[in-house]
């Protein structure tokens, strides 16, 4: 790890010992990040928890570390924190072996997987979704984080809804997230991270006893497709590396769906012409099944939920640990330097979007296309080696809970529009408090 004095040439604001400027980043991400480049630019450094990082800023940082040619950017070291929850997970692999174990994942990733994801899922959301109130305020954010993981334990698991064993399965999981967003990082007990070490012990043991079943009959949840999944040269994986990307593909489909649709729909509560929109929209399917082709049709769904991840981005910064030195914007940076990219802050910048901090779907409709100022001018799920592989799947996700709501109820917000913390795990300040009227 560079010292200060490795990184002396590199401009940043002077640090509290310590805490380095921790405190200032935790309470306001975003305001803290974008006063910071305007003082010293889009490369300088900052100090969070001891740690100097060197933050590279805007779409050529984007590309230039996420396409890596050169393969100087370590994702495992980026996402170091993750190391003791989800070791052999993808996001904490690098460059032939990361590639190597991408190919077998896409096979659960495939279109026909994904159209057995949705039949699985579009019963089991409308069930859920009736057993939420109507016409009484209610948290969204906790409701949604709750669905999704009741859902996931169905869709993902293949587990009976409310079992005992999907309730077991989600408290543990629940510990897994808190641990991974911790600052105790060693797990002295009774602190999350020792939740969390439990929670992956528990985990990791169920799921072991469920593999030779699953590959025996298969099935068609995401953890049966991963004990069968191949790559196109007929190779898989044994249990062990089964367990581990499971265990992170759980994780890093969680918080960021609950938190794409808390977006979703304190939008829509605020702008009751674009939930109109998608009523009509939805009204517009009929009543039939909600299948490819409907969910296809649902073209103003997806322009706000595109405007929803631009605006509140699930994952609005990118770590990477640079394996190699190297140079970029003036700056000599040596190998061993944590960067962090800013996808968040990127797609807020008035060079790539009008108005960028107003809610405006259509910036995206083929007329505008103001994501196509830069490939990475709009990058919510990332890009290059890592790229989010679940973005189909949220999509449809994310299509499904619109069209099967909007069916049967509208959204009022019960208080102003929500404050949203960006750090660790993007969330509504309060919880989103709402109310669905039945129509
Ligand atoms: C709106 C929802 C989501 C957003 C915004 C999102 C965002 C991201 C981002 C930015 C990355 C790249 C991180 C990096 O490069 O360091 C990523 C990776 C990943 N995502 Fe998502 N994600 C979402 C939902 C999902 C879902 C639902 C799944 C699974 C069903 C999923 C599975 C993954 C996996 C497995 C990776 C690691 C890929 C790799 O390392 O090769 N994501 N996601």
């Amino acid at each position: 790890m560079p010292t200060q004095a490795a990184l002396a040439h590199v401009p940043g604001p002077p640090a509290t010992p310590l805490i380095g400027h921790t405190l200032q980043i935790v309470r306001d991400a975003y305001g803290t990040q974008q006063e910071y480049m305007a003082r010293y630019g889009s490369v300088y450094k900052v100090n969070m928890l001891g740690v100097w990082r060197v933050n590279l800023c805007g779409v050529d940082a984007l590309e230039k570390v996420l396409l890596d040619k050169d393969k100087i950017f370590s994702s495992q070291g980026g996402w170091d924190a993750l190391e003791r929850i989800y070791p052999g997970g993808l996001l904490l692999q690098d460059f032939d072996h990361h590639r190597a174990n991408r190919r077998i994942m896409q096979a659960a990733f495939r279109a026909s997987a994904i159209r057995d994801y949705r039949i699985r899922m579009a019963d089991t959301m409308h069930e859920l979704l009736e057993s939420w109130p109507d016409d009484k305020p209610f948290c969204f954010y906790h409701a949604i984080k709750d669905l999704t993981l009741r859902l996931g334990g169905a869709v993902f698991m293949g587990l009976p809804l409310d079992g005992p064993l999907a309730k077991k399965v989600n408290r543990a999981i629940e510990d897994e997230i808190k641990a991974s967003v911790t600052a105790v990082r060693f797990p002295f007990p009774f602190t999350p991270m020792w939740r969390g070490v439990r929670g992956r012990k528990f985990l990791i043991e169920t799921f072991r006893t469920l593999i030779p079943e699953r590959r025996a009959q298969g099935g068609d949840d995401f953890f049966s497709q991963m004990c069968v999944a191949k790559d196109e040269n007929g190779d898989g994986w044994n249990e062990d590396q089964i367990l581990e990307q499971f265990n992170l593909l759980i994780m890093a489909a969680h918080d960021t769906t609950a938190t794409a649709l808390s977006v979703m729909i304190a939008a829509l509560g605020e702008h009751p012409e674009w939930q109109e929109r998608l009523a009509q929209e939805v009204a517009d399917l009929g009543d039939g099944p909600l299948d490819e082709e409907a969910l296809g049709k649902m073209t103003q769904t997806n322009l706000v939920f595109r405007e929803a991840l631009r605006l509140v981005p699930p994952v609005p910064f990118i770590p990477r640990k640079a394996i190699k030195d190297f140079h970029w914007k003036g700056y000599d940076i040596p190998a061993g330097t944590s960067v962090s990219l800013n996808p968040g802050v990127t797609m807020l910048s008035p060079e790539h979007f009008t108005n960028p901090t107003e809610f405006d779907p259509e910036r995206f409709a083929p007329e505008r296309v103001e994501d196509q100022s830069h490939r990475f001018a709009w990058s919510p799920f990332g890009g290059g080696a890592h790229k989010c592989l679940g973005m189909h799947f949220s999509t449809m996700q994310i299509k499904l809970f619109v069209a099967t709501l909007l069916r049967a109820r509208r959204i009022e917000l019960t208080g102003p529009p929500p404050e949203w913390r960006r750090m660790p795990i993007p969330k509504p300040k309060g919880g989103l408090p709402v109310l669905l009227r039945r129509i």
